[in-house]
């Protein structure tokens, strides 16, 4: 079965146990792994590795990069290990997120198309182990990727040496799914010719050589992917309004009933519209998104989607089984890149995407927060957020307009951190409403927002906020400045951002 996996001999002397294998990393080395949006991640060498540095009492600090948020097999565990010294672009682990909260770690909050662009050009040091999982290696030593590209194609070609870690839970047929190309630096970069979500420009495999494996371990440890919340009745009133407003530009003639590549992000209010799409009358639709999770697998079961695009494959418990047994039909209608091109700006923009994501909060002029709560707490990263909102057709952002139970308003005079501008953010939904910011002056905007999209409770105090910030500061973008961000300092202290 082996010869399947590990299709030279040569490399078999090269197979070890996870122990073994995990003994190559060292202190104040930079580490790279595969993984995104936790899928495709190594698994056994990391748990080795805690597990080592549990035993031997040896502090080891390392810089951990990755394509976006890994298991908690790597991040989990070396959080709570406290092997991590420096960690990016993007995580989801709990462990993890209070370790860096906590100041014990630091956290570098990236553009996803980013990373392999600065790892390239040396921004970020050397790397000096890649520890990637794959499905096998072929007889020239390249790999054969699982269920995430990520950085990995530019973690293989930069390390000095590379952990493969085959995973014999992640099936062969995997094997054509993957289409992997390096872009060149500057000043060599050519056009990405990417025309439409399906077209192919690179290899099926990461390539690598046979001289750069170190070692290679097999394991059987499965995605740790986790079940989604069901819809709730916000969720499904967002979609709702997301929907009627594609509607509507379908009937002012902006887009046709297929609309434009889809992109949608992560989260319970993302899976919620795309399953609306699922109810709706939009047909032949594709996507080009970076994470397929559960209702973009639905959504191609059923004939919706036609086609679609990504960097990882994310489904929930039930959908990764479901995507096991139909692998064979997936694999024709799912192509799986690296982040730096599921990403890239110059696509993106050329295929129209309309990029769904959802915020934390936004303010009444249209920028949005992604990223840290209350300002300094960071939640997850941007993702590939900013990546798709900048260079989109039409970028849309939806968040529930409260929070914590009604406590708190996610429409605010202003953003207590900020991910994405006004000159970015074109559309905001909430289950109270829609509004379409394009075209509009930011006093505009201001109305838009709060008239559409703020909760009757806090509807009030947004008006009150701006009528006085009108009379009291300059005409263009009206703030009071001490009292833009009494509404975060008040949760922090009362626990409610409401005035009693
Ligand atoms: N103020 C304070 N806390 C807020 C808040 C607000 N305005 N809005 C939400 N929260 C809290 C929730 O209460 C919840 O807290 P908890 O973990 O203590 O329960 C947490 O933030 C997450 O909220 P939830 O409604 O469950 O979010 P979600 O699953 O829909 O995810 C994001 C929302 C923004 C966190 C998520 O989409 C994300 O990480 N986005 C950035 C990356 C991204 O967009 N990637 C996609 C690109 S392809």
């Amino acid at each position: 079965m082996m010869s399947n996996r590990i299709r030279n001999k040569k490399l078999l002397k090269r197979v070890c146990s996870a122990k073994e294998a995990a003994m190559l990393i060292k202190d104040n080395m930079n580490v790279a792994a595969s993984g995104f949006t936790p899928s495709g991640y190594p698994k056994a060498v990391p748990l080795a590795l805690a597990e080592i540095c549990k035993e031997n009492k040896e502090k080891i600090k390392i810089n951990l990069y990755t394509g976006a948020s890994v298991g908690d097999e790597l991040d989990g565990s070396w959080a709570r290990a406290d092997i991590i010294k420096k960690r990016l672009p993007y995580q989801t682990n709990e462990s993890l997120r209070d370790h860096t909260n906590k100041g014990r770690c630091e956290f570098l909050d990236m553009h996803l198309s980013h990373v392999p662009n600065y790892v390239k050009l040396g921004f970020l040091g050397k790397i000096d182990i890649a520890i990637i999982e794959a499905v096998a290696i072929t007889k020239e030593g390249h790999i054969i990727p699982s269920t995430s590209i990520g950085a990995s194609p530019t973690y293989v070609k930069m390390a000095d040496k590379v952990i493969v870690e085959i995973n014999t839970s992640q099936p062969l047929e995997l094997e054509g799914m993957a289409d992997i190309c390096i872009p060149q630096n500057p000043p060599y970069k050519r056009p990405l010719p990417i025309v439409l979500p399906n077209d192919r420009i690179g290899t099926d495999y990461i390539p690598c050589g046979l001289d750069k494996i170190a070692a290679i371990v097999i394991t059987d440890i499965e995605d740790n992917v986790r079940s989604l919340s069901p819809i709730d009745e916000t969720s499904e009133k967002i979609s709702e309004n997301l929907i009627n407003f594609l509607k509507k530009e379908v009937e002012l003639g902006r887009l046709t009933n297929e609309l434009l590549p889809l992109q949608s992000g992560v989260g319970s209010v993302a899976n919620a519209v795309l399953a609306g799409l699922g109810k709706s009358e939009f047909e032949n639709l594709v996507c080009y998104t970076e994470v397929i999770q559960d209702s973009m697998l639905d959504l191609i079961d059923t004939n919706k989607v036609l086609f679609a695009s990504g960097t990882a494959i994310t489904p929930s418990i039930e959908g990764l089984k479901k995507f096991k047994e139909n692998i064979k039909t997936y694999r024709d209608r799912i192509i799986l890149r690296p982040q730096e091109i599921s990403n890239h700006p110059e696509i993106i923009r050329r295929l129209g995407v309309i990029a769904m994501n959802t915020a934390i909060e936004a303010d009444i002029y249209g920028n949005v927060n992604s990223t840290n709560i209350m300002g300094s707490r960071m939640m997850n990263g941007i993702g590939g957020s900013g990546d798709f909102t900048r260079n989109a057709y039409l970028s849309i952002f939806t968040t529930s307009s409260t929070a914590k139970n009604g406590e708190i308003s996610s429409i605010v005079p202003m953003v207590s951190h900020h991910d994405h501008t006004e000159h970015d953010v074109m559309v905001i939904i909430t289950e109270q409403g829609v509004a379409d910011l394009r075209g509009l002056s930011p006093k505009e905007r201001a109305e838009k927002i709060i008239n559409n999209c703020a909760h009757p409770d806090f509807k009030p105090m947004l008006l009150d906020y701006f009528s006085r910030a009108k009379e009291k500061s300059y005409g263009h973008t009206p703030h009071i400045l001490g009292e833009a961000l009494s509404w975060h300092e008040r949760f922090m202290e009362k626990g409610t951002m409401i005035v009693e």
